[in-house]
């Protein structure tokens, strides 16, 4: 069958995948990789072809996966009509309205975070920005104690582990995954309890008293929502910003071009994120056959589609593999398309805003160590660093100068 071919796919492509991807789209068709057990899209019509059709291509993909870890109850992981009532109220938790109302507080802690980087050079900039900067909106926007937040970063690490070991075929529970898992559900549960008796003005207590056709959220369905924004509120927004530093000290062109021309900060963003998205790839199951391009899928198909792929796709963009901050901003499909489409964008753009913005105006330029080998985040569908040792040059009219 054409399209099923005896494909290796090294998951070892961590560090540049996009290489790899033109390869596959020369082939113009998905294919089947046998290592994977999936179908896997590349080019961007085929994506949102994929990604709009929901009731031929589920997101139950966690569905019997594992009964200790029962990830199919996260909101990513539903359909409709479940997936609509729970989306509703997360929409109606997490408004625009709550993110713009974060924005001064996004501000300090951008500032708090880039003082203390600059005091050390070279700086490891995913340890000292990239990591808690995103942690720390979370946990204030969910209004978690300061006290507390040390456990998320743990946390969020394991859910991310947990996911990716259920959707590459470990369904067998680790320990420490099970009592990771049981700590943070028990831990929500329990700050959920309190708001209901002391509501405050934060997400937690919004959640524990949303209701969803006059019934009220399950203890388990709002700790899920909690869970879930943690985890995606972090690993993806902390890989974007590291991607954004490695790429601007890669074509420090155009970081000069954006330091001088602060206005172009947004187009820089849509950039980012269209050139090295950190989230490369989503899940879905066929419920039914199914067609793309040539080839025909049964029912019960999994199949994965490459939104690092489709930002890249020759046909949408012209010189796809120039990164380049003046390009007018297309639909990229970077927060995923459809009914399932990133709740958490506009907090996500505002906080590469602003962290882009503030750096733009003390950092002339990133100089990563002469020989240093960067390392890839042993990651499955997330494309980031472990580390980013930079050194920053300041810029002449920096105040720390
Ligand atoms: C740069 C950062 C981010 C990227 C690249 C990203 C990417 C994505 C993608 C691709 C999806 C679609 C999943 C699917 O179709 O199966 C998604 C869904 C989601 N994202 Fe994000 N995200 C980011 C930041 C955030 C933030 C900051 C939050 C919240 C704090 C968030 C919360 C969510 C939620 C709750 C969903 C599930 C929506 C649903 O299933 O209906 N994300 N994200």
């Amino acid at each position: 069958m054409k399209g099923r071919l005896a494909m290796s796919v090294e998951l070892d492509r961590r560090l540049d995948p996009y290489p790899w991807y033109a390869q596959m789209f020369e082939m113009n068709t998905p294919v089947f990789s046998p290592e994977l057990g999936a179908y896997l899209v590349f080019r961007a019509d085929d994506v949102r072809k994929v990604m709009a059709d929901y009731q031929t291509f589920s997101s139950t993909v966690f569905n019997g996966l594992s009964s200790d870890l029962p990830f199919e109850n996260q909101l990513t992981g539903m359909d409709p009509p479940r997936h609509t009532q729970l989306r509703a109220l997360a929409t109606h938790a997490f408004t625009p309205k709550a993110v713009q109302e974060l924005e001064p507080r996004i501000q300090a802690i951008v500032d708090r975070y880039l003082d203390r980087m600059l005091e050390q050079q070279p700086v490891d900039f995913v340890k000292e920005f990239a990591i808690p900067f995103p942690i720390t909106v979370i946990a204030e926007l969910l209004g978690i104690p300061e006290e507390d937040r040390g456990q998320f970063k743990y946390w969020s690490d394991i859910m991310v582990e947990i996911s990716e070991r259920l959707l590459t075929g470990k369904t067998e529970t680790l320990p420490q995954h099970a009592s990771a898992y049981n700590d943070m559900m028990n831990y929500f549960v329990r700050l959920l309890t309190e708001r209901r008796k002391h509501p405050q003005q934060d997400l937690l207590s919004r959640l524990a008293a949303a209701e969803v056709d006059g019934q009220r959220l399950s203890d388990t369905e709002a700790s899920n929502l909690c869970s879930l924004l943690l985890v995606a509120g972090n690993e993806t927004t902390t890989n974007l910003l590291t991607n954004a530093v490695r790429t601007f000290a890669e074509f420090p062109e155009q970081w000069d071009l954006l330091i001088h021309n602060p206005s172009l900060v947004p187009q820089a963003v849509e950039e980012v994120m269209r050139y090295r998205s950190s989230v490369q790839m989503m899940f879905r199951v066929t419920t039914r056959e199914a067609q793309i391009g040539d080839l025909r899928m049964k029912s019960g198909e999994r199949v994965i589609v490459f939104l690092g792929a489709a930002n890249r796709d020759p046909a949408k963009y012209s010189h796809p593999d120039v990164f380049d901050i003046t390009r007018q901003p297309g639909a990229h499909l970077t927060f995923g398309h459809g009914i399932h489409f990133c709740l958490g964008a506009p907090l996500a753009r505002m906080e590469m805003t602003l962290a882009l913005k503030t750096i733009a105006q003390r950092v002339a330029q990133f100089n990563i160590p002469l020989g240093y080998e960067l390392e890839p985040l042993p990651s499955f569908n997330l494309l980031g660093l472990k580390h980013l040792p930079v050194h920053l040059v300041l810029r002449q009219s920096s105040s720390v100068q």
